[in-house]
């Protein structure tokens, strides 16, 4: 089985450095795209790829990166972001690759600004990854002494600055518009699109903000070939994916599988199944923003179309397992409680609606639920949905709490009319608020 993302990734071990990264072939793919092809041949071949964003929305990239105007009447300068955000609970695929292999990014990264022709770019790191900063800090000073950064590089006339940016702890920082908002400086909002960012964005420049892992298939895509690329996928959508899985399994992790792998595979095969004494309740497919799926659908292929199908969504491909001594209730109040705190309060229905949501879900939790409450509760997943907020930070924190409602009902229902948590006495996690 092909893993070309985490190869020469050694748990605990140093990351290959730019000698070492040499050596397996790194930077190969500047040397091509700078030697032998146009950076509108280069997004046709990530675009004939099928590369979809691994960000959570599964965007194309090829085709994102075509929205960019080039040519030299472009306005310049023009910059290219690597989204090393990462705060959806649940989630830590891109620390896997910060981590592990910070030249196999830098390398995407000049895959990336070459296609656009950008000059200019940025890392956006979560704080909380202070390893990946050292370790990122260490590898672009490398990249610019051996020339795969700054001016001129290797002789092609083509330049990049690159800069590590590390944010302040902000789940809103993910989000692309809020990111840039951030870069310069301003309070971390996202803007109204459009204008979209690809055509103004960072100071009002064109810019792509690409996911962390999205940017670390180029360098494999650009070597290999599109054929190569789509043939690793077991379904439509093409290349490996970073799967993981967290909750009461044997073996919590993070590995990398062929796109379209199933859901009982990675449980049970991966995870090791459940922790002696559990049983499996359901589980949100891809973090905290998106819809719980339930036994039924444990042979589904994760990949986008089919958890879509399903009614909930790929997102990071980052699974959270629900176990039968959770108290759904709990779990979904937890979840809620982080969206309410990280609300950039920008916006009416989100900056009131999630405490509101909150404030129910607690009062359910406690016993002091009233049976209109859930109406209430119905009531926001739709009024908090998409197209009723400014951005997608609302309407992902809806998604689990109206599956919740669709699958654990009747857990909610006995909350209320037994006016106590059926789980409080087990011992069960309960959410720290
Ligand atoms: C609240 C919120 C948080 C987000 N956080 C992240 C993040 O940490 N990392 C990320 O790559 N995308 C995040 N996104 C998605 C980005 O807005 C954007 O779609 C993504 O970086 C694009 O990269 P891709 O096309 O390579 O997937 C977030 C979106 C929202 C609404
Ligand atoms: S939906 Fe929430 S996070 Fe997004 S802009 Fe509105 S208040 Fe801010």
């Amino acid at each position: 089985m092909e893993k070309p993302l985490t190869q020469h990734i050694v748990p605990g071990r140093k990351p290959l450095n730019l000698k070492e990264y040499e050596k397996v072939g790194g930077y190969q793919s500047v040397r091509k795209i700078l030697k032998e092809m146009s950076p509108q041949e280069v997004q046709a071949l990530v675009k004939d790829a099928n590369l979809r964003g691994r960000g959570g929305a599964g965007f194309p990239t090829g085709m994102k990166w075509s929205f960019v105007p080039m040519g030299p009447d472009a306005p310049s300068p023009k910059y290219l972001v690597a989204n090393a955000d990462e705060m959806e609970p649940g989630t830590f695929k891109d620390r896997v690759l910060l981590e592990g292999n910070p030249h196999q990014l830098i390398e995407g990264m000049i895959v990336a600004s070459y296609a656009i022709q950008a000059s200019i770019s940025y890392v956006f790191l979560r704080w909380a990854y202070k390893l990946a900063a050292k370790e990122i800090t260490q590898a672009i000073h490398e990249a610019y002494e051996a020339g795969y950064l700054g001016n001129n590089i290797l002789g092609s006339g083509f330049n990049l600055e690159m800069h590590l940016h590390t944010g302040v702890g902000r789940y809103m920082c993910g989000e692309e518009t809020a990111l840039l908002n951030a870069l310069e400086g301003k309070r971390a909002n996202p803007r109204a699109k459009p204008p979209f960012p690809q055509v103004s964005g960072l100071f009002g420049k064109p810019t792509i903000v690409n996911n962390v892992e999205t940017l670390c298939n180029l360098p494999h895509i650009v070597n290999n070939g599109a054929e190569w690329f789509k043939k690793l996928g077991l379904t439509e959508d093409a290349g490996t994916k970073l799967y993981g899985v967290s909750g009461r399994v044997k073996t919590p992790g993070c590995w990398e599988l062929p796109m379209g792998i199933t859901i009982r595979e990675l449980l049970e095969e991966y995870a090791g199944g459940m922790q002696d004494g559990y049983l499996f309740r359901g589980l949100l497919p891809g973090g905290a923003s998106t819809d719980f799926l339930v036994e039924e659908h444990l042979d589904l292929p994760m990949d986008y179309g089919s958890i879509q199908a399903a009614g909930s969504r790929l997102g990071t491909g980052t699974m959270i397992i629900m176990d039968d001594q959770t108290c759904p209730v709990g779990f979904t109040l937890n979840l809620q409680h982080f969206f309410a705190q990280e609300s950039c309060g920008f916006c009416t229905p989100c900056r009131e609606g999630l405490p509101w949501v909150e404030k129910i879900l607690m009062a359910i939790d406690k016993g002091e639920g009233k049976p209109e409450h859930l109406l209430t509760l119905d009531f926001h997943t739709k009024y908090l949905g998409p197209g009723n907020t400014f951005c997608a930070l609302a309407p992902g924190a809806m998604e689990p709490l109206q599956s919740a409602l669709k699958y654990f009902r009747e857990d909610f229902e006995r909350h209320i009319h037994e006016h106590h948590c059926p789980w409080s006495k087990s011992k069960a996690w309960q959410p720290s608020i």
